[in-house]
Formats: structure tokens, C-alpha cells, sequence
């Protein structure tokens, strides 16, 4: 019969007390296609055995909900003010990735007191327990609250398209993020490529000139090619992977679902990502 040494039970112990792996999702320019991305690489890693949460923290424009095809009552805001508890507003799809849907208008959750702060740390941390990764879909642009929420994840993925005006953007979020001293990881995945080369052209030019003009190392997640598919999915309100299982989009996903798996969890963001978050918003 094998024996377990104490050390081998006390490194089981610890591999299953590990926080969810925070994964921001985020952008510099609008429309790139962060939340098509966030919902359709959840169902992957969920497809891959993950437990996963997806947040939706799009807080001017929230749209993940139509993505997964939710039709939701209650959002954050409720949960924060205290009128929804979380599993009230944590939608479970078939896919069997959990969604909490976001909210328009951040003003109307500004300036809780202490006693309710505490309450939302508390309660959001217990999704770190609960799944091996959360997904935050962030809005576009280098506003605090984005920033906010990358600066708390384990990785920060930055999508961009090929256009010019897509990558000096990407560039700008990863030298933001650099100069609040970001001690995660950041990979770039391009979107809306016409062909994987020209994917990679576009990986290499922005890893280039991050490590050339502010010595970060870029990482590379993958390259997703312009499929109307997507657009055609989202009109269905179902993400890609699920209205088209066996088309190349979904297969290039599912590469890059893998490709993130694979990558080690850092010990450091997960554990207080939320207790950062919301200090640092109320
Ligand atoms: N690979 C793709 N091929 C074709 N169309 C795509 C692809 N990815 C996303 N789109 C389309 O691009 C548009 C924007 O996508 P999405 O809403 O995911 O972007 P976003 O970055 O989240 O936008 P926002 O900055 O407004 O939050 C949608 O119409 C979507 O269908
Ligand atoms: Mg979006």
C-alpha cells in the first residue's frame, strides 16, 4: 500500500486551499473584442475542467449578459447595495461557467461606509475559494477603475486588432501598467487578425517595442482571426464556441484556454484582489 508522508499531505492541503487564478481581460482601445473573448475562453477553461467565474466589470457599457444570453434582474450594483445576496446574482449557464452580470452608472454605488465595504470584501472573496479562475472583462481605455482591476489580477490579457491605432493603445495600457509598478503578467492576444502571420507580425512589433522602450516582457496568448461567426453568434446571443463548436475560432480559443491553463498561478494578486478592488474604489 503507498504511504503519504506529511509533507505530501501538507502540499495536497495547500494545492487545495489555492485562490482562483484573476485574469483581466482589458484593452486600450473600444471594440477589439475583450468581452467576446472573456466569455468565449471561460467556456474553454471550463471545458478544460476549470471552475469558473466570469465578472463583468464593463461598468459603463456592461453587455456580457447578452453574450451569454442572460436576462438578468439583478446585477453588482444590487449586491452592493446590499438589496441582492451574491449567489442571487451569480447566473450559472449551461456551459457551466458562472457570470456575474455588471451595471451602467458606477455613481450609484459610490461612498459605502466601512461596515458595508467590509461586507463586499468578504463575501466577493469567497469566489476566490470557490473557482480556479475568475475572468474580469474590463471596459476600454486607461481609466482608474480599469487600471484598478488590473492592477489587482494575477494577468492582465490586452486585446488588440491589427489596426495601428489598436496596438499604440495596448502599448499605452501596458506603460500605464508598468509605471504603478504591475508585478503580474501581461500577454497579448490579437484579435480580428486576416490571417495568423500577420497575428504575429502585430505580437511581435508591440513585444518589441515594450521591451526596446520600457523593458517589459510582452507575453503571447494567441492570435484570433476576423470570423463573422463571432458577430453571427453574438446576434444569437450565444458566445461562438457554443453556436459553432467545431469552427476554427473555436478551435483557436480553445488553443488559447490551454495556453492559459498551463500558465503557474502567482501567489500573490489572487489572494487579496477583491479586498484592493473595492478599497479602492469606495
Ligand atoms: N474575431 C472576431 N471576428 C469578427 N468580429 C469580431 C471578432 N471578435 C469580436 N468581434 C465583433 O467585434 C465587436 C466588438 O466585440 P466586443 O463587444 O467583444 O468588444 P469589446 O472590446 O468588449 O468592446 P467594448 O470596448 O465596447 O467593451 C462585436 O460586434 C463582435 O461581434
Ligand atoms: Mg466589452
Amino acid at each position: 500500500m503507498a504511504t503519504t508522508s506529511v509533507e505530501e499531505l501538507a502540499k495536497l492541503a495547500a494545492a487545495n486551499s489555492q485562490k482562483a487564478n484573476v485574469l483581466a481581460v482589458a484593452s486600450g482601445k473600444g471594440g477589439v473584442g475583450k468581452t467576446n473573448v472573456s466569455a468565449n475562453l471561460a467556456i474553454c477553461l471550463a471545458a478544460l475542467g476549470k471552475r469558473v467565474v466570469v465578472l463583468d466589470a464593463d461598468f459603463g457599457l456592461a453587455n456580457l449578459d447578452i453574450i451569454f444570453g442572460i436576462n438578468s434582474k439583478y446585477n453588482l450594483s444590487h449586491f452592493i447595495k446590499g438589496c441582492r445576496t451574491l449567489d442571487q446574482i451569480c447566473h450559472t449557464t449551461p456551459s457551466g461557467v458562472d457570470v456575474i452580470c455588471g451595471f451602467s452608472g458606477i455613481d450609484s454605488v459610490t461612498g459605502v461606509s466601512d461596515f458595508v465595504r467590509e461586507r463586499i470584501i468578504r463575501t466577493l472573496e469567497t469566489l476566490s475559494d470557490n473557482y480556479d479562475v475568475i475572468i474580469v472583462d474590463t471596459s476600454a481605455g486607461i481609466g482608474r477603475m480599469v487600471l484598478s482591476f488590473c492592477m489587482a489580477s494575477d494577468h492582465t490579457v490586452l486585446v488588440t486588432t491589427p489596426e495601428p491605432t489598436a496596438m499604440t493603445d495596448a502599448y499605452t495600457v501596458l506603460k500605464a501598467l508598468t509605471i504603478k509598478r504591475y508585478n503580474g503578467r501581461v500577454s497579448l492576444l490579437v484579435n480580428k487578425a486576416s490571417s495568423v502571420a500577420e497575428g504575429k507580425n502585430v505580437y511581435r512589433q508591440v513585444s518589441t517595442a515594450a521591451a526596446q522602450f520600457i523593458g517589459v516582457k510582452l507575453h503571447h496568448t494567441g492570435v484570433l482571426l476576423r470570423d463573422e461567426r463571432v458577430s453571427l453568434a453574438v446576434k444569437k446571443r450565444q458566445p461562438v464556441v457554443l453556436e459553432y463548436p467545431k469552427c476554427s475560432t473555436t478551435r483557436a480559443l480553445m488553443t488559447v484556454a490551454a495556453r492559459l491553463s498551463r500558465v503557474p498561478v502567482s501567489s500573490t494578486a489572487g489572494q487579496s484582489f477583491f479586498k484592493k478592488v473595492v478599497n479602492w474604489f469606495f
